[in-house]
């Protein structure tokens, strides 16, 4: 079986976009190909000022993953920091890799733009730890959002070069491209967002905290009074009914444009049908968070598999180095 590799930077808790995008995405790949997810909080430490936070975002990410169907028995779930090898593989390919290749990555050039004050080392060399992370296990199959490929690219250089000086040792890892299906904000611009307030809606939210989300909502702006007719086109909540309302979305709209449906009965039914697709995953997250002990258990069990492959792998990179 082949394997696949991928990480999550515990920043936030997870919402219905990664849900829906990476989340259901990493769970069906466990039936064809051997899997390790990692939760990658050396890489969150090139962004978070909060590190007091960052335990508690490791859990939560653990938990969610977990309530959505990443089975334990199968797949590795590894926290990156509790498999050190990863930083001994990453300053040796930082010797093989051009500063040039990094200064041009795009997320590298729209980090140093969002916070000039803190344009650290770390951030350049962040492509340079991805690789390890992924080629540390061997990973071939690596699924990732687009706004990954220029970083699966440049571990495609990395290992070719590595390959290249000193034998063969790493398979090419290859993205695979996730379709994320684009969950709108609940703000009304772009996309459902961590860092937006009130855009979001998280798996980790009550049914409650739902619906007062969906309710303060932002609608076509068009419709100020119920018989106002009003453009689904333009509104997000008609978007979310296509996810959540598939059979009753045209006539959603129908209804919408003659003004025969008003925004707070569109919603609630929203939040009704939303409600009821999350139950399950909900209801698996409150059970694993309610036993004290779940999470630990099964990180520490990750990390104990991953460090079997990690240690492998290093003996060799060693050796073929010549520090051995
Ligand atoms: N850079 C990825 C992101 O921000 C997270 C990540 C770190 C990752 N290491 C990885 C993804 C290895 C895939 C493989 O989403
Ligand atoms: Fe949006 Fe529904 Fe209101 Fe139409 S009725 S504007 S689709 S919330």
């Amino acid at each position: 079986m082949k394997r696949v590799f991928s990480g999550a930077r515990p920043t936030a808790r997870q919402h219905l976009g990664n849900l829906l995008g990476a989340i259901d995405n990493y769970v069906k790949l466990q039936k064809e190909y051997d899997c390790v997810y990692c939760i990658v909080d050396i890489h969150a430490l090139t962004t978070l000022q909060e590190t007091d936070k960052i335990q508690g975002y490791i859990r939560d990410l653990a938990l969610d993953w977990l309530a959505a169907g990443i089975d334990p028995q199968k797949s590795i779930v590894f926290v990156q920091s509790e498999v050190p090898e990863v930083t001994e593989l990453h300053t040796y390919l930082s010797m093989l890799t051009p500063l040039s290749w990094l200064l041009r990555v795009p997320t590298f050039k729209e980090k140093a733009k969002a916070q000039p004050d803190n344009i650290n080392y770390g951030l350049v060399g962040y492509p340079v730890l991805q690789t390890a992370d992924i080629i540390l296990y061997k990973g071939e199959v690596v699924p990732v959002g687009e706004d990954q490929l220029p970083h699966l690219e440049l571990a495609r250089e990395i290992t070719r070069r590595f390959n290249g000086l000193f034998g063969d040792t790493f398979p090419e890892p290859k993205a695979k491209l996730t379709e994320f299906p684009l969950i709108p904000s609940l703000t009304g611009t772009n996309k459902m967002s961590k860092s937006e307030e009130g855009s979001a809606i998280d798996i980790a939210h009550t049914a409650e905290e739902t619906t007062a989300r969906i309710m303060a909502a932002v609608t076509d702006p068009a419709r100020k009074f119920r018989k106002d007719p009003g453009h689904p086109e333009v509104c997000n909540i008609h978007t979310l009914h296509k996810y959540f309302s598939a059979s009753a979305v045209s006539e959603i709209g129908k209804q919408c444009r003659i003004a025969g449906i008003g925004c707070v009965d569109c919603k609630k039914l929203l939040a009704k049908n939303m409600n009821e697709a999350l139950a399950g995953i909900r209801e698996r997250r409150a059970d694993f968070a309610a036993k004290p002990d779940y999470v630990k258990e099964v990180l520490a069990d990750g990390a104990k598999r991953a460090r079997v492959i990690a240690r492998a792998t290093m003996d060799e990179v060693r050796q073929k180095i010549g520090l051995r």
